[in-house]
């Protein structure tokens, strides 16, 4: 579910491409839309194909992850 109230800004490396996203949106919708490409495969969670680093250094899956209003440390 998306709160179009919230807002962050997420930003993509190496690209190093910034796009406003809502908390809730997709990641690899929010990287589609900043024209970041991650590459998928099952879109279900399993292959990991997706999987990206996050600013913790924590692995997560794009194909299920929402935008959080603030990433866990
Ligand atoms: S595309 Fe397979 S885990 Fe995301």
């Amino acid at each position: 579910m998306t709160d179009s109230s919230k807002t962050v800004q997420i930003r993509f490396l190496p690209n190093d491409v910034s796009v406003v996203a809502t908390v809730g949106e997709g990641i690899l919708q929010v990287a589609d839309r900043a024209g970041v490409l991650i590459p998928t495969g099952c879109l279900m969670g399993s292959c990991h194909a997706c999987e990206v680093e996050v600013e913790d250094g924590e692995a997560i899956c794009a194909c299920i992850s929402a935008v959080p209003l603030v990433w866990r440390r």
